[in-house]
């Protein structure tokens, strides 16, 4: 029988006869698309192959995709598990054509994978297909070319309400390449019931959908409006966990060797007995997303994709609970997951440490707060009328404990109840709306800047160029000419201006003319242009004139030398560290650079100094850096890092610095090391978990940097009359001084204090014969109370002492009671008592206790109360 990865394989191999280049799965985190989430299609890395926007050195593909469909507001989260195919993850096997082969070979190559007794041998009357009910083309080429039968052909048209919205009609979302489509689908028998697709039993399990063969041909704009692509061409998607479950003779994907692989270790790890368990499956699932994404560089946060991994882990953790699991169990399922993906595990296999690290931290966070949210959530659900949950009580939940909308949903769902979703999007919406005016936006122009052409970029040679103005932005809108004073984004069709991009800062400096002067502040790069940010101090700007086009070239070689440095430090750490360091997010300016990177332990300072010493070791080398333009392939195979995420063209830039660095990278560098200088850091951290930061400055900012410490330290050794290899002597003994000192004060303190309370005992009242002291001290600290509250029983023999103070804005209490007093009144009672009215709590022994409270503000009410009731106990 054939495993998973099997199939895997066969399908890339059997492409790859049909003259397909394999491609590397893109990353989970898409590139460049802000319309999506996560990749959950096979096409998303070759969307603008398809829009004929970019181009590849090969006009066939076939790739194993892996996707996330999860996230978004409310997904269908809680149902994994519980159904035979949800996934959060899932890989989809696709081949391409960019404007090659179209339908009829499309069609017989899948027909061939999927029949043929050397590839997958599945039964041809089996097999079912559905064409889009215009497309007459597909219908014959199934019927005549292929010779499905006309009664396994089903014809499916605008099914969904609207013109093109259809099962059979793809499009990657409300814009962008789409085309219609023709499904496969395999019927797996009588005993199960179901109809085929377009009957009124499609949603049974009988019939199940293989093989999405799409026919990209348009481009579809906002306004719904349909424009042909500039060439036919094919996208397919086939669901490996499908597959195999046909393949493998078993209805439920969950039921295929790789989750029961996993299925089986989670059972272990949490002590299940009963396989059949459905969070078994939950924590199967939910396993393979989290590694991924945390290898595609999201890390759990509270928002964006970073929210919806914290989502998935916490739902797994808490599945975990369910089943009755001690303490950390779900990153233990590591090992196993990536044994069970085989090649596909590569990427996780680089990255064990970190989501291992990653999953452990987050689940032990989140088994803190999972138990006090869930007495919440009981006490709420006990309560609830109508089988209906507030959405407040959801929010709150999700506020407060952290509890996903969709964990919450969980447990509902095996309670029965509903969760009343319109309070919850008020209270959500409230929220946002409140964050939202907190923040200040300014003008955003990615959605108003599009302009034919391209913008030609020639600062790698040059600093200053001539550049015809292709347009102009002001105010959130194109203008055609532009006014001095006036502030504006700038295209040029030519311009040696560095847009930002790779961490590096886009350029600043001058647009002149004759009679123009525009300050360029910054540029930004829109899709293929470039925009010139600024202000226009004098002349006129219109579209069409010539401009020259100079960059601010001293801040440039600043920030080149930080760029080039950054390279050094990348590798140095790779070196030092381990190859586990991959980089995470990078900010290279003019004055520092500052390099995120994956790393769960802490840098020792014996690391970090080897480290900032073997970059300046490279930097005394004066190693040539070398930038060469090659294949993706080729520069793979000369080793270059390709960094996290980057999407790369077929052509890529590589930069080398001798033996010691290569990376691919478009952005502007030093010519050799030794331009840098000196590479100090200045500071380094963990900025979440596993993951920590390195700023570090280059060149004259270096020397700076160190001439402004030399002048600290030279300071402080003034201050301290002393030179600066004395300095460290010197502040110790003024560090012992002082703390002699205070042993002195705290002595003092407390025979104050003594005296104090030899003053206080003179101030008893008597409450119905027994004496008191009720008293508001000032300052007085915790320990100096108790001296005095034993003092004053000694000297008063029989008493209730009671006093508060406040110290440092908070307010402590303490009580005392005499043995021969302590049957009637019980310090623990009287100290909680006062401690209510400070907005504390407290307790202790019945003849001695002690309490604190924030509410400074209630110290009288707090001693009054505490007057009124022993009038009533004594
Ligand atoms: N893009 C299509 C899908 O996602 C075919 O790969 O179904």
């Amino acid at each position: 029988m054939k495993t998973t990865a099997d199939i895997r394989r066969d399908f890339l191999r059997f492409f790859e006869t049909k003259g397909h280049q394999i491609v590397a799965s893109s990353s989970l985190v898409p590139e460049n698309d802000p319309t999506l989430l996560f990749t959950n299609a096979g096409m998303n890395q070759f969307k603008e192959v398809f829009l004929g926007q970019d181009q590849r050195n090969y006009k066939r593909a076939t790739t194993a995709q892996r996707c996330v469909r999860a996230g978004g507001k409310h997904n269908d989260l809680e149902n994994v598990g519980y159904t035979a195919r949800h996934h959060t993850f899932f890989e989809m096997l696709g081949n391409f054509s960019f404007g090659d082969y179209f339908k009829q070979d499309a069609i017989q190559y899948a027909w061939e994978f999927l029949t043929s007794a050397v590839w997958l041998n599945l039964p041809a009357e089996k097999l079912w297909v559905t064409v889009y009910e215009t497309d007459q083309e597909a219908y014959d080429i199934w019927n005549k070319t292929v010779g499905v039968p006309a009664e396994r052909i089903v014809r499916i048209g605008d099914n969904k309400g609207a013109p093109y919205a259809s099962d059979n009609f793809w499009q990657m979302g409300d814009t962008g390449p789409c085309g219609p489509c023709t499904e496969i689908f395999y019927d797996h028998g009588e005993h199960i019931w179901g109809g085929p697709p377009g009957s009124a039993e499609e949603d049974g399990d009988r019939y199940i959908e293989i093989w999405n063969v799409v026919f990209m041909q348009f481009n579809r704009q906002a306004d719904g409006t349909m424009l042909p692509l500039p060439k036919p061409s094919v996208d397919t998607g086939m669901g490996l966990e499908r597959i195999s479950a046909v393949l493998q003779h078993v209805n439920s994907n969950y039921d295929i060797d790789i989750f029961r692989r996993l299925v089986a270790k989670a059972a272990d790890i949490t002590g299940t007995v009963d396989l059949k368990n459905k969070s078994l499956n939950v924590i199967a699932d939910h396993i393979r997303s989290c590694a991924y994404l945390i290898a595609d560089g999201v890390i759990p946060s509270n928002e964006g994709r970073g929210y919806v991994l914290r989502r998935i882990i916490r739902r797994a953790v808490r599945h975990g609970h369910l089943l009755g699991a001690k303490g950390a169990f779900f990153y233990q399922l590591v090992p196993t997951l990536i044994e069970v993906m085989a090649e596909a595990g590569n990427e996780l296999k680089d990255n064990q440490a970190l989501i291992e690290k990653l999953l452990r931290q987050e689940e032990e966070q989140f088994a803190r707060t999972l138990e006090r949210g869930l007495v919440l959530l009981d006490e709420a659900l006990a309560k609830v009328e109508n089988k209906v949950l507030s959405g407040e009580v959801v929010f709150k939940l999700y506020d407060t404990y952290g509890f996903p909308y969709d964990l919450t949903a969980d447990i509902c769902r095996e309670k029965e109840i509903v969760i009343d979703q319109d309070g919850f999007d008020r209270a959500m919406e409230a929220q946002r709306q409140q964050a939202q005016a907190a923040s200040n936006f300014g003008i955003d122009y990615s959605n108003v800047i599009s302009v034919d052409g391209e913008t030609c970029f020639e600062g790698y040679s040059e600093s200053e160029s001539l550049g015809k103005v292709l347009a102009i932005f002001h105010d959130g809108k194109e203008v055609e000419r532009l006014q001095a004073g006036q502030s504006a984004v700038v295209v040029l069709d030519n311009t040696p201006f560095y847009g930002e991009s790779g961490g590096q800062i886009g350029d600043s400096g001058r647009l002149e003319s004759q009679s123009a002067v525009f300050a360029v502040k910054d540029t930004q790069k829109y899709g293929k242009v470039f925009g010139h940010i600024g202000e226009l101090l004098q002349g006129e700007l219109v579209v069409g004139q010539s401009l020259n086009a100079a960059v601010d070239s001293q801040r440039r070689a600043k920030t080149a030398l930080n760029h080039s440095a950054t390279h050094l430090l990348h590798a140095a750490l790779r070196q030092i560290l381990g190859t586990h360091v991959s980089q995470k997010g990078s900010l290279v300016s003019d004055s520092i650079l500052r390099f995120d990177f994956a790393q769960p332990e802490a840098i020792s300072k014996a690391q970090l100094n080897a480290i900032e010493d073997l970059v300046n070791q490279q930097i005394r080398a004066n190693l040539p850096i070398v930038t060469e333009i090659m294949d993706l392939d080729a520069a793979k195979a000369k080793g270059a890092m390709a960094l996290f995420g980057e999407k790369y063209s077929e052509q890529v830039r590589v930069l080398s610095m001798g033996e010691f660095s290569t990376e691919l990278c478009g952005g502007i560098h030093a010519k050799r090391t030794g331009d840098i200088g000196l590479f100090k850091i200045t500071s380094e951290g963990a900025i979440a978990a596993g993951i920590r930061r390195i700023e570090a400055v280059t060149g004259a900012n270096a020397i700076n940097w160190l001439h402004q410490l030399q002048a600290v330290i030279q300071q402080s050794a003034d201050l301290l009359k002393a030179d600066s290899n004395s300095l460290v002597e010197k502040i110790q003994q003024l560090q012992e001084r002082n703390k002699r000192s205070e042993k002195e004060l705290q002595l003092l303190k407390e025979k104050a204090a003594q005296q104090a309370g030899n003053n206080l005992a003179k101030q008893t009242q008597t409450i119905n014969g027994v004496q008191v002291v009720l008293q508001k001290l000032d300052g007085v600290e915790a320990k100096s109370l108790r001296i005095m509250v034993d003092d004053l029983k000694n000297q008063l023999g029989s008493a209730v002492i009671a006093f508060a103070s406040v110290s440092d804005g908070k307010v402590n209490l303490i009580v005392g009671v005499t043995n021969d007093l302590t049957a009637k009144v019980k310090a623990g009672e009287l100290v909680n008592l006062m401690a209510q009215q400070v907005g504390g709590k407290g307790g202790g022994r019945p003849d001695l206790a002690m309490a604190g409270g924030a509410q400074v503000e209630n110290v009288a009410i707090a001693l009054a109360s505490a007057k009124t009731w022993l009038e009533n106990k004594l």
